[in-house]
């Protein structure tokens, strides 16, 4: 079985138990700034795991992709990745763990046709926020499986995402030693506070690794010989003459190229570009490791064509079809500059070695910071001159700045809208508000919302509009908002179906991203949005509102932040 047919048999599986195919998400949370990426199928459904009801009911389904970089490190291994495809199902409050476990069940075995003794399961051994879960592993039993084990939270309980959120313990399905599918029974909700509130309403989450599957339902031991990877490992084998095979070290190499070219691709089909904040940060990274790992074995400006493989493979996601001239552009750029960087990075430690056959942590932790070597990459040049490098001592500076990043990230939680979702409700509104401001002020009735991003400080949006606003638009836009909440007017939300939606003229990107029902809020009679919420009941409720900054996001895109005071 292919991917298409895998993805095309889960869904279809699904949706003859019921369930609503919901779209395949963007890579970028849209009101989580706690995350950089979406990372899991559950992760755009927070709201409706936490009771919100979705439009389109409580049995939902898809293939998500997803971006982990907390999996980075494990990459160069035959599963592990930093982008995936996930396929998942969802009950809403609705079934519980006997539908859930029997619906993979037969999945498994009817579908994929995996023979039953082949399937290992895993329960939670019960802990101090949850007990055993002898339920799950029963039902199990009850359906022929015989291996069946018990652990703890580290390996069978499954999120939150960020520091809250909905999270329960699950069951873990494995096929020759590799996981590939996990059922969580999200049944609690982490406080800020650390703790886990019971949900009242009982949730099941599943993810299937799509690349796992495959290479199982293939007979491969190794993701990066399925359809997903090999086309991308077999250029980087014409352009390097180096065979995949040929050592530990060339095969690890190549995987993570493969993999981070991959994850690469469609994090600039979302509109990212490389820069040293944010998702920008992780995508540079991404790219950069890629070079550092060509270097190994020998090429240089490969980058675009390790990807073109890519949108072959992925041919049924547009976004990659749509911007694949830019994309490519972009890993050329990236791969210039850094070129450039690394060789100033390689001179210095050249230097540096000429100096003293003895490089410090602390010069080693300056190469691999500022230029970004990897410390294999200055061992190596050292080496040529005789020299060496003192690995204890980088590995303490770079424990300490990870610990100053770790400290960064926490704060990035801390503001996050789980823990102040007050303060973000507020600004999502006005977000509403502000873009039907713009339609009015700039008489554009088709200015669309290009991307939002809420903080607990400030709200982003990115609209469509070809130039620059000048500063008595801006006057205006921001004048509008506070006399639409100075009106004090009532945010309804209404359901209806797309088309009713669209005839009543709610503004919304009217693609397959909409199901059968969508929510429509209105603000007094000057806006009408199709949008998930949540939003505050009344205007009264923002106080005072003020665009801090106008600025562009490529062509014909621009962004505004601003804030309520
Ligand atoms: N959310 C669960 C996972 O990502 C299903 O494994």
């Amino acid at each position: 079985m292919n991917r298409k047919e895998l993805i095309r048999r889960y869904l279809e599986f699904f949706k003859s138990k019921n369930h609503k195919v919901i779209p395949n998400a963007s890579l970028i949370p849209e009101n989580d700034p706690s995350a950089l990426f979406i990372s899991a199928g559950m992760h755009p459904l927070v709201p409706f795991l936490l009771g919100q009801p979705h439009p389109l009911g409580k049995r939902l389904c898809n293939v998500q992709k997803c971006v982990r970089t907390t999996d980075i490190k494990e990459v160069g291994d035959n599963c592990h990745h930093t982008f995936i495809e996930m396929l998942g199902n969802w009950s809403l409050g609705d079934y519980g763990k006997k539908e859930a476990i029997e619906y993979s069940f037969e999945f498994l075995t009817k579908v994929l046709k995996i023979p039953k003794e082949k399937i290992e399961i895993t329960c939670f051994k019960g802990g101090t926020n949850a007990p055993k879960d002898t339920e799950s592993a029963d039902i199990w039993k009850s359906l022929g499986i015989k291996k069946i084990k018990f652990l703890g939270k580290e390996d069978n309980w499954w999120g939150p995402i960020g520091k809250t959120g909905p999270c329960g313990p699950d069951t873990e399905m494995f096929v020759n030693n590799i996981e590939i599918w996990n059922n969580v029974f999200m049944e609690y909700n982490k406080t800020s506070k650390g703790k886990f509130e019971e949900l009242k309403q009982k949730n099941v989450d599943t993810g299937m690794g799509v690349e796992r599957t495959i290479a199982i339902l293939n007979n491969l031991d190794d993701n990066y010989l399925t359809e997903c990877f090999k086309p991308v490992i077999e250029k980087i084998e014409m352009l390097s003459l180096h065979k995949y095979d040929e050592s530990a070290e060339i095969k690890k190499s190549m995987r993570i190229i493969a993999d981070h070219i991959r994850a690469a691709v469609f994090i600039l089909a979302e509109g990212i570009t490389p820069s040293n904040t944010e998702q920008g940060y992780v995508l540079r990274r991404l790219i950069r490791r890629t070079i550092t790992y060509g270097r190994e074995l020998k090429i240089k400006n490969f980058v675009s064509k390790v990807a073109e493989p890519v949108f072959k493979i992925y041919d049924d996601y547009p976004e990659l079809k749509k911007n694949k001239k830019k994309i490519l552009k972009e890993l050329e750029k990236e791969e210039e500059k850094f070129l450039k960087t690394l060789e100033k990075g390689i001179r210095l430690a050249e230097k540096l070695a000429l100096k003293n056959t003895f490089i410090s942590g602390k010069d080693s932790f300056l190469l691999y910071q500022s230029y970004g070597i990897p410390i294999e990459v200055t061992k190596e040049i050292v080496s040529k001159w005789g020299g060496k490098v003192d690995k204890k001592e980088f590995q303490k500076e770079l424990a300490k700045h990870q610990k100053l990043s770790r400290t960064a990230t926490a704060g990035r939680f801390k503001s996050g809208l789980a823990d102040s979702s007050e303060a973000t409700t507020k600004l999502h509104t006005a977000t509403h508000l502000l873009l039907a401001a713009l339609r009015k002020i700039l008489k554009d009735k088709t200015i669309m919302q290009k991307g939002s991003n809420i903080t607990a400080e400030r709200l982003r949006l990115d609209f469509s509009f070809p130039r620059k606003l000048t500063e008595n638009e801006i006057k205006k836009v921001e004048d509008l908002v506070n006399s639409e909440i100075k009106k004090c007017s009532k945010v309804i939300k209404k359901e209806m179906p797309p088309a009713q939606a669209k005839k009543i003229g709610a503004s919304g990107i009217f693609d397959s991203k909409y199901g059968y029902k969508v929510s429509v809020y209105s603000i007094g009679n000057f806006s009408k949005e199709i949008c998930a919420g949540p939003h505050v009941q009344n205007t009264k409720e923002l106080g005072k509102f003020r665009i801090i900054k106008e600025e562009s996001v490529g062509a014909g895109a621009r962004r505004i932040k601003a804030v309520l005071e």
